[in-house]
C-alpha cells in the first residue's frame, strides 16, 4: 500500500471502542496499549501508584507467576523510580489478603508447563480508584494482563497512576509467531532471550527459531556431529543452551518451533555429509545471499539414515509437537541434473520434481510421526499428495491460506509480515490472515492458525536487528491478537510510539543502538553538533524495500560488516510520515497559512542541514563518503518543494516548464543510493503537483 493510500485507510474508532460509561464522558479514553484489548470500558478516577504499592496473590501461585510478577514489578520500578516493599530475603511482599492490596491477581490454575497451541490467553482487568483486580483463568493470562497493566501505567504532575477501566481481552489467533533466522548472520542467546522479552510483551506466543540453512547450522547434534562441527565456523547452540532458550520461552508462556529447512536451502548439512548432497560436492558453507543449487537427495537411503537420527535427537529436544522442515526454493538444479533421482522420478511415478520433493516430505512426516510430531513447512510443501495433518505456512502470495485451507491443510501465515523487507508498519498491519470480507468457508477458516512475523537475516547483526524486528512486530502481533475490526491506522501509529519505548524499557534496542553506530560512521573528527545533524538526517532515510538492498551491495557475503549508512536507517521515517500527514492537510486546504509556514520552516531546516553535512562532515568523515549525493538529493527537494508552497500561498502561475523541471529533479533525488531512499519524496512530488495545478 502506498503512503497516500495509507491515509485514506483511516476510518473508524479513532481511540478504539473504548465505551463511555456515561452519557456525560462522550470523550473517548486515549489507551496506549498494543496489542489493543478485546474490550475496555473506561471509568472515572484513576489508581495512584506509589512506592506502598502491594500485591496480593489469591487462587492458584506458582514460581511461573511469581516470576512473572517479579519481572513486572521490577519494569514498573524502573519506569517510576518507585522502590517498592521487599522482604528481607529482597523479594517483592506477595500477600494472601486482597483487602488493602493495590493489585490483587486472581489466577484459576497453572498454565500447561511447556506451552500448548490453543491454551485459554484470556484475563481481565478491573481498574477502580481503590485497587486494580487481574484474574485469568491461568498463569497464561496473568502474564498478559500484567504486560498491559505496566502499558497502562502512566505518570503526570499527579504522580504515576493506572487509569480506572475494565478490560477483558482474549486473542483472536492462538498461533502468533516470530521467525527468527539465527543462520545467515549468527544471533546468539542473548538476542533471542532479549527477543523473548519484547515478544511476551506484545503477546506474540511463538518464537520459530530457523536453525538451518545454506549459511549456517545452527544446533548442536550429538548423533551427527559432523553436521554443527563443520557446517557452522563454530557459531551454534549446544543442546543446553537451547534447553535454556526453551525454558526462558516457556516462563513466558511462549512456545519454541524449531526449523530445520530441508532438501533445499540445505548447503550446510552438506559441509559435513557431502553423501547425501544430489551433486558430488565438495560443498563449503555458503557466504552470499540467494537460492543456491545443494539440496538432499531424496533417493538415498542414507539420507533418510541421517534425516531419521536427527530428527529423532531434536524431537525429544524440542518439546513442541510442531516441527518446521522448512521445504521452501528447491530450485531443482541438482535434482534434474542427476540421472539416478530422474530415473527414481519415472520409477515411483512420482511424475516431476514436485512430486519427487512431495515424496520426501511423506518420509519425514512418518519420521516426525513416529516421534509425537506435526510436520509444518513452508508454501512449496503443499501437494494433493502431502500427508494430512501437515501444516502449511504461506509466504509467497495472498492465495495461500486458500490454496492449503482448500485441501484441507491447517495453515500459518507469513506473506505480508516480512519484516526484513523494511515496509512501512501499516502494510503490515492491515494484512489479515481472515480480512474483513474474507470468500473463506466457515471450515477454511477454523483451520488458519494464525501467523508470524519473518526476520530473515541477510542484512542483519545482533547489533542492528532489533531495529527491524521492533516497534513493527508489535503491530503484527496486534493484528493477530486483537479483533479483526481494529484496523484504525493513526492509532496503531500513536500506539506504536508507546509500545516502542516499553519495548526498550524491557530491553530491545532498536532505539538506543542507532547513536554509537552514528558515532563509529562519523568518526573521531565528529563534534557533537555533527553527530546531532547526522542523526536528523537519518531519521529522514529509510532502508531500500523488498529485495533491493542485494541490488545495491551485490558483493555483500556473510563477513561483510553491517555497519553503513543504510544499517543506521530504520523503516517507517517517522519523521517522513509525520511530514507526509502535515503535506495531506496542507493540500486539502492551501490557503491555510500556519501549515504552510510550518511546512516551509520545515524543508528550510533540512535543507540547512543537508548544506551543513555536505560542507562538513561528509567531507571529513570516510565512511559517510557515499552521503555525499544524498544530502545534494536532500536539498534539492527541499529546494522543489519550498518553491511549491511559495506558489501555492500567493497563487501564482508557475514558470513555463516549472513542473517537469521540478519533478524529474525530483526524480532524480528520490533514486535510491547506498541502499537507502528518502520517503519523503512522494509528498514533495504532491506539492509540486498540486502548485502546477492550474
Ligand atoms: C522463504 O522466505 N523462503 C520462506
Amino acid at each position: 500500500m502506498s503512503r497516500s493510500s495509507l491515509l485514506a485507510v483511516t476510518t473508524t474508532a479513532l481511540f478504539l471502542s473504548v465505551a463511555p460509561r456515561s452519557a456525560v464522558s462522550a470523550v473517548p479514553t486515549p489507551v496506549s496499549v498494543m496489542p489493543l484489548p478485546h474490550s475496555v470500558v473506561a471509568a472515572e478516577g484513576r489508581l495512584p501508584i506509589t512506592a506502598k504499592l502491594t500485591v496480593a496473590l489469591r487462587g492458584h501461585d506458582d514460581a511461573r507467576l511469581r516470576a512473572g510478577l517479579a519481572r513486572a514489578l521490577r519494569r514498573a520500578e524502573e519506569r517510576t523510580g518507585l522502590t517498592f516493599a521487599r522482604t528481607p530475603q529482597a523479594a517483592y511482599v506477595i500477600s494472601g489478603d486482597s483487602s488493602a492490596a493495590t493489585l490483587v491477581i486472581e489466577c484459576g490454575a497453572a498454565a500447561a508447563a511447556v506451552p500448548v497451541l490453543g491454551e485459554d490467553e484470556s484475563y481481565t482487568l478491573a481498574i477502580t480508584p481503590s485497587q486494580a483486580v487481574l484474574r485469568a483463568p491461568t498463569v497464561h493470562g496473568v502474564l498478559h494482563g500484567l504486560e498491559t497493566t505496566l502499558q497502562l501505567l502512566q505518570g503526570d504532575a499527579g504522580g504515576w497512576f493506572l487509569p480506572a477501566m475494565r478490560i477483558e481481552d482474549r486473542p483472536r489467533f492462538p498461533w502468533r509467531g516470530l521467525m527468527l533466522d539465527v543462520c545467515r548472520h549468527w544471533q546468539p542467546m542473548e538476542v533471542v532471550k532479549r527477543t523473548l522479552d519484547g515478544m511476551a510483551l506484545a503477546k506474540l506466543n511463538v518464537l520459530h527459531l530457523h536453525l538451518t540453512e545454506d549459511q549456517g547450522f545452527r544446533i548442536e547434534s550429538k548423533s551427527f556431529p559432523r553436521l554443527h562441527e563443520m557446517g557452522s565456523d563454530g557459531l551454534y547452540f549446544t543442546q543446553e543452551q537451547m534447553r535454556e532458550i526453551i525454558a526462558y520461552a516457556a516462563e513466558r508462556c511462549i512456545r519454541v518451533v524449531p526449523e530445520f529447512d530441508i532438501p533445499g536451502h540445505a548447503t550446510s548439512w552438506l559441509v559435513g555429509h557431502p553423501e547425501i548432497g544430489s551433486a558430488p560436492g565438495p560443498y563449503v558453507i555458503e557466504r552470499k545471499w540467494g537460492i543456491f543449487d545443494p539440496v538432499l537427495d531424496p533417493t538415498n537411503p542414507r539420507t533418510y539414515e541421517i534425516l531419521d537420527g536427527f530428527l529423532t535427537e531434536m524431537a525429544a529436544l524440542f518439546p513442541d509437537p510442531y516441527l518446521h522442515i522448512g521445504g521452501d526454493e528447491n530450485n531443482g538444479v541438482h535434482w534434474s541434473a542427476n540421472a539416478k533421482i530422474q530415473q527414481y522420478i519415472r520409477d515411483h511415478d512420482l511424475k516431476d520434481l514436485h512430486g519427487l520433493h512431495t515424496h520426501f516430505n511423506n518420509r519425514v512426516h512418518a519420521i516426525l510421526a513416529r516421534n509425537g510430531k506435526r510436520l509444518v513447512g513452508w508454501d512449496e510443501i503443499l501437494h494433493p499428495d502431502l500427508a494430512s495433518g501437515s501444516v502449511v505456512h504461506s509466504w509467497r502470495g495472498p492465495d495461500g491460506i486458500a490454496a492449503a485451507t482448500a485441501l484441507g491443510f491447517a495453515t500459518i501465515l507469513s506473506n505480508g509480515y516480512y519484516i526484513d523487507l523494511s515496509h512501512p508498519t501499516v502494510d503490515h498491519y492491515l494484512n489479515d490472515p481472515i480480512p474483513p470480507g474474507s470468500k473463506l468457508t466457515e471450515a477454511q477458516q477454523k483451520l488458519v492458525l494464525g501467523g508470524e512475523a519473518t526476520m530473515w537475516a541477510e542484512w542483519v547483526t545482533p547489533e542492528t536487528i532489533d531495529s527491524r524486528l521492533w516497534p513493527r512486530t508489535a503491530a503484527i502481533a496486534e493484528r493477530l491478537w486483537s479483533r479483526q475490526d481494529v484496523r484504525d491506522v493513526d492509532d496503531m501509529y500513536r500506539r506504536l510510539g508507546y509500545v516502542s519505548r516499553r519495548l526498550e524499557e524491557a530491553g530491545m534496542r532498536h532505539l538506543s543502538y542507532i547513536d554509537p553506530a552514528l558515532r563509529r560512521l562519523a568518526g573521531d573528527g565528529a563534534s557533537a553538533e555533527d553527530l546531532v545533524l547526522l542523526r536528523e538526517f537519518v531519521d529522514l532515510l529509510e532502508p531500500v524495500k523488498v529485495y533491493q538492498r542485494g541490488r545495491h551491495q551485490p558483493d555483500a557475503t556473510q563477513h561483510t560488516p553491517l555497519t553503513g549508512l543504510v544499517d543506521c536507517t530504520r523503516p517507517d521515517s517517522r519523521a517522513a510520515r509525520g511530514f507526509a500527514a502535515q503535506v495531506d492537510l496542507y493540500l486539502r486546504n492551501p490557503k491555510a497559512p500556519a501549515v504552510a509556514e510550518t511546512l516551509s520552516a520545515q524543508l528550510k531546516q533540512w535543507d540547512a542541514m543537508a548544506r551543513r553535512l555536505s560542507d562538513g562532515l561528509v567531507k571529513r568523515s570516510p565512511r559517510l563518503r557515499e552521503a555525499e549525493p544524498l544530502v545534494q538529493a536532500l536539498g534539492a527537494a527541499c529546494g522543489a518543494g519550498r518553491d511549491a508552497i511559495e506558489i501555492l500561498t500567493h497563487g501564482t502561475k508557475p514558470p513555463a516548464r516549472w513542473r517537469e523541471a521540478q519533478l524529474s529533479a525530483l526524480e532524480r533525488a528520490g533514486k535510491p543510493f547506498a541502499a537507502v531512499e528518502f520517503p519523503i519524496m512522494p509528498a514533495i512530488r504532491a506539492l509540486v503537483e498540486a502548485a502546477a495545478q492550474p
